[in-house]
């Protein structure tokens, strides 16, 4: 693929090194994370308009110290280091960097000199957020000064000429006031990029580039109805047509409508060549009877595959295996950790049983968000494109205790008037994730003048960033109220609604 210009961001094991990546990108300049001991060779051949060091957890005199090649420094290539990165440069060309008697933390006042080239355009104090201990104490030969903190001498350095800046502070942080125009700064003012990395961009360079990889050679894809997958299929749609065939096996577990969706976008309106496999009742009859989640996870997840390979056999071979890898699965940590590659459990085990001879990931180098700015890019349907997360065994692990086609009926209606109801209030940009459980609970009511003895539902709803720690959304009464009656009065056998006022943790987001 053509990429025009690249900075290239060495990870010394900081935590916010994808942030660093995506802040730069935000700036239209492609980025990408690699290893900090990256060969020299290898930084020489990707020919970087600039390269930025990353913080890291480590001290430079570490017995364990991650460094990079001493010869970077000699390239012709602007070097930015954040943090660590400050201090390894600082480290290598002869300066000294010294152990403060206690760390220096939050969001503190920087002085700096705005004639810098970092600095353009900068009032002369600045907040950003320091964290660290050591700091530079005696700057290597040749860099002068532009940053201090009341305890911090040095918070920012330069070497004009050889176009080496080190900074204390992260400016990749939503703390950090400004942060973002320093690296602006350091792209366009010191780098001289051109900022022409943007999505409509990398969504026609991508095609072209499939189009030439694949040419009129055939492939194959799992659809799931998730974003990833989805971008993927139809970015490779636009490049080899017909040549694409997508599977999607609908395992009758999806919510209300949800598989007919996937087969209007796919089939209907990107004309692509779909197999939809209904196998409801393949699935709910391996599922009859049980009752744990992870049995119940266990079986849909090969099952799953057995279907898949099943069509997939009925094709027979294909050249290529589409999969939505993103670029935070294939991201290697600079500590030497191996990389983490997503399987996702929807697809996972597929490349053994399928006959094919390569995958072709086309999103491996897209963050999130940016897979969404592809998808709209591509025409596909916001309502799927910016989608909440949708667990591989779906409504599966949200009826508790065993599953029964009665029990997924009234289940996809609850939740499909909750999740209308939180649009109709507009709250469905706020929460993250929301979506109703049919609790395997019986409870004595009274409709009319009738006793009913019916099905408790309970609505769940979380507001989080990452999925890993999240609160419970504080909807407004009248919403939940809106959502109860509905339920009770359009969905037969509920009748009783309760709210999960639970976070993460302690419990987690689904029920199972
Ligand atoms: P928990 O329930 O662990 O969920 O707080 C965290 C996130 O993961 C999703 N989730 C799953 N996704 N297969 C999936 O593909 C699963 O088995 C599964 N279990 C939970 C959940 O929806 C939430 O977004």
């Amino acid at each position: 693929m053509k990429k025009n210009e690249l900075i290239l961001i060495l990870d010394f094991g900081g935590q916010y090194n994808q942030l660093i990546a995506r802040r730069v990108r935000e700036c239209n300049v492609y980025s990408e994370v690699v290893p900090y001991n990256i060969s020299l060779e290898k930084i020489k051949e990707k020919n970087p308009k600039g390269i930025i060091f990353t913080g890291g957890p480590a001290s430079v005199y570490g017995e364990e110290a991650p460094k990079c090649d001493e010869r970077i420094f000699d390239l012709e290539i602007p070097i930015l280091g954040i943090c660590y990165g400050m201090q390894l440069m600082t480290h290598t060309l002869k300066g000294k960097v010294a152990r403060a008697d206690k760390r220096e933390y939050g969001v503190i006042p920087v002085k700096i000199n705005n004639e810098s080239k970092l600095f353009k355009d900068f009032e002369s104090t600045n907040n950003f957020l320091m964290s660290h201990t050591d700091y530079v104490e005696v700057l290597p030969e040749g860099f002068k000064n532009i940053g201090s903190t009341e305890s911090c001498p040095n918070a920012a350095i330069e070497n004009e000429e050889k176009m080496r800046y080190g900074i204390q502070f992260h400016p990749e942080v939503n703390n950090s006031v400004n942060g973002i125009k320093v690296i602006h700064n350091f792209l366009f003012n010191i780098c001289k990029c051109a900022g022409d990395w943007v999505i409509s961009s990398f969504v026609e360079d991508s095609i072209k580039a499939l189009k030439e990889k694949i040419g009129d050679k055939k492939a194959l894809c799992a659809l799931s109805g998730g974003v990833d997958s989805s971008v993927a299929a139809i970015l490779l749609s636009k490049a080899i047509g017909k040549n694409l065939t997508c599977i999607f096996v609908d395992h009758g577990l999806l919510r209300k409508n949800e598989g007919d969706e996937v087969e209007q976008i796919f089939s209907k309106q990107f004309d692509i060549n779909l197999i939809r496999v209904n196998s409801k009742d393949r699935f709910l009859s391996k599922l009859a009877g049980v009752s744990d989640p992870e049995k119940k996870r266990k079986i849909i997840g090969e099952e799953f595959i057995r279907v898949f390979e099943e069509e997939a056999h009925k094709i027979g071979k294909v050249d290529y295996l589409v999969q939505g890898t993103i670029y935070p699965d294939v991201i290697e940590s600079g500590l030497g950790k191996s990389s983490v590659i997503k399987s996702h459990h929807n697809v996972g085990g597929l490349p053994e049983c399928v006959d094919f001879e390569e995958i072709v990931e086309p999103l491996r180098d897209l963050f999130k968000d940016e897979v969404r700015k592809t998808g709209l890019e591509l025409g596909i349907p916001e309502n799927l494109v910016f989608r909440q997360p949708f667990p591989g065994p779906g409504l599966a692990i949200r009826i508790i205790g065993d599953i029964t086609d009665d029990k997924l009926e009234i289940l996809k209606e609850a939740d499909s008037i909750f999740r209308e109801e939180i649009a109709n209030a507009g709250l469905h940009k706020n929460i993250n994730q929301y979506f109703a459980v049919l609790t395997n609970l019986k409870s004595v009511g009274v409709m009319g003048d009738e006793r009913t003895y019916d099905y408790t539902v309970a609505l769940r709803a979380v507001e989080t960033v990452d999925f890993m720690t999240g609160v419970w959304s504080k909807i407004p009464y009248e919403v939940l109220e809106k959502v109860s009656s509905r339920i009770v009065n359009e969905v037969n056998h509920v009748n009783r609604v309760v709210y999960d006022i639970t976070s993460k943790p302690p419990a987690t987001i689904e029920w199972e």
